[in-house]
């Protein structure tokens, strides 16, 4: 009998990753239909909700941020992906800490627990305990005191807990953050609040569903345990290397302070105070501490 697989943030990156990787799964030969796959989204109308309809997942209506629509669908589920939003939410931490709040409260349910095999929690390390003590990450920190709860709950035994590099896709799509930025006068500067040669760790978001599967292909292996997925670390001089080969375009890069990368994100960006400051101290995290994803880990991606 196929499998109840709810995959919240099906319709962003991490959750489309899973989604579509458990959609390869059903139509490879040998596993009809392994998974029933619900997929959640607060609005099924979208494009993207219904590409993923029109490839076999079943959209379910519900928003992370009220708990009464979260208990129904997390009934007779045997596994849950859950990733919060940050941006999303503003960079409001308590929006934020309320998602994933409110998805344990309802997994915690015994109907729930009945059938109940995995919960894979898509978290970040605590940049607070890093040897670069930055404490106003709003987004590790709400990620941080979700998986606190999540480590003292009824599920704790049958949670992974998996924590993402930078995105190789925020080149694309980070509103200005990762990317070069074309100035005035027509040169292109890429800013970051670290040296030339610091090393930030990267991974494809398209890449988590293959991760996802190991994982609940042996639950059990993985029960309590926290596994990083990094691919490879990129200094930004490389990067701009790998920015010419792929544009044509020559770009120079400017190192900044954390205080001068969030003063320019809010106004070249017009990030708000909170959310830039997110940024700028998890950017300059890398500076003294490339390995802060691996860091305190039991697996790493490659070895899983
Ligand atoms: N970018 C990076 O390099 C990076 C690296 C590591 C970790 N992260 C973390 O990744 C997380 C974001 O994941 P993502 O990149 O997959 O996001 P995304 O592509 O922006 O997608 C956000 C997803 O969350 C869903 N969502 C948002 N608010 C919701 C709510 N109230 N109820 C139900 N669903 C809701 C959206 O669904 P609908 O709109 O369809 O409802 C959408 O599917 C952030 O917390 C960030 O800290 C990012």
């Amino acid at each position: 009998m196929a499998k109840n697989f709810v995959v919240f943030g099906a319709t962003g990156a991490q959750g489309g990753s899973v989604t579509l990787e458990l959609l390869k799964a059903n139509n490879s030969n040998s596993n009809s239909n392994k998974y029933n796959i619900l997929a959640i989204t607060r609005n099924p109308r979208t494009t993207q909700a219904q590409k993923l309809s029109s490839a076999g997942a079943t959209l379910v209506q519900a928003n992370m941020e009220d708990l009464n629509s979260l208990k129904e669908i997390v009934k007779g589920a045997h596994y849950i992906f859950v990733v919060t939003d940050f941006l999303g939410a503003e960079g409001n931490s308590d929006r934020e800490l309320k998602q994933g709040l409110n998805v344990l409260e309802a997994a915690s349910s015994p109907a729930c627990l009945d059938t109940l095999e995995a919960v894979i929690w898509s978290s970040l390390p605590d940049a607070r305990k890093q040897p670069c003590a930055y404490e106003n990450i709003v987004h590790f920190n709400s990620k941080r005191a979700i998986s606190d709860r999540l480590w003292n709950s009824p599920l704790r035994s049958r949670v992974t807990e998996v924590w993402l590099a930078a995105y190789h896709e925020n080149f694309v799509n980070s509103w200005g953050i990762y990317e070069p930025l074309k100035q005035p006068d027509g040169s292109y500067i890429l800013s970051y609040p670290i040296n030339a040669d610091s090393k930030i760790p990267f991974m494809s978001v398209t890449d988590l569903g293959k991760l996802i599967t190991v994982i609940i292909e042996d639950p059990t292996k993985y029960h309590t345990k926290v596994v990083s997925f990094v691919s490879e670390w990129r200094t930004p001089l490389e990067l701009l290397e790998s920015f010419r080969k792929a544009t044509g375009v020559e770009a120079r890069f400017q190192s900044m302070t954390t205080e001068q990368f969030k003063q320019h994100l809010e106004a070249s960006l017009h990030f708000p105070n909170n959310v830039a400051l997110s940024m700028a101290e998890n950017l300059s995290c890398y500076r003294t501490n490339p390995n802060m994803i691996t860091d305190h880990t039991d697996y790493a991606a490659k070895d899983a």
